[in-house]
């Protein structure tokens, strides 16, 4: 493994980098089947969203770009979005505004929508 596309699947089990990625010369890429799964449009965090409510969000490494108004407003949107029990995942770095109470701390960044 050596390109950026290897270094993005690098903790996914031999398995399941056979049962749900396909690999041409230059990258990885998800599978039909789990593609079909996923419905995939652009949303601006700091607009409403519209839409069925989601059961998981990876926000990983986008609100450390946002300053604590902005933050807060992109997590309020988000929350909106999500079903009661939902998970929501941040990287590393990132926590949720102080007080924010519609999640429950699962373990460092990963939050369960309880409100
Ligand atoms: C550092 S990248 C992280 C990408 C990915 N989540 C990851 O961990 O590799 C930050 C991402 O935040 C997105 N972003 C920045 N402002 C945004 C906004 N207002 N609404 C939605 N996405 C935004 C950018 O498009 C970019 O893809």
């Amino acid at each position: 493994m050596g390109t950026p596309s290897d270094y993005a699947v690098q903790k996914i089990t031999d398995y399941g980098r056979s049962r749900w990625f396909t690999r041409d010369e230059r990258s990885w890429r998800v599978a039909q089947i789990p593609r079909t799964l996923v419905n995939f449009h652009t949303h601006n965090l700091l607009e409403t969203g519209h839409g069925p409510e989601v059961d998981v969000v990876f926000l990983r490494n986008v609100l450390i770009y946002f300053d604590d108004a902005s933050k807060l407003q992109a997590v309020r949107h988000v929350a909106g979005r999500m079903a009661r029990g939902a998970w929501l995942f941040l990287g590393g770095s990132e926590t949720l505004p102080p007080g924010f109470g519609d999640f429950r701390p699962i373990r460092p960044q990963i939050f369960q929508k309880v409100a």
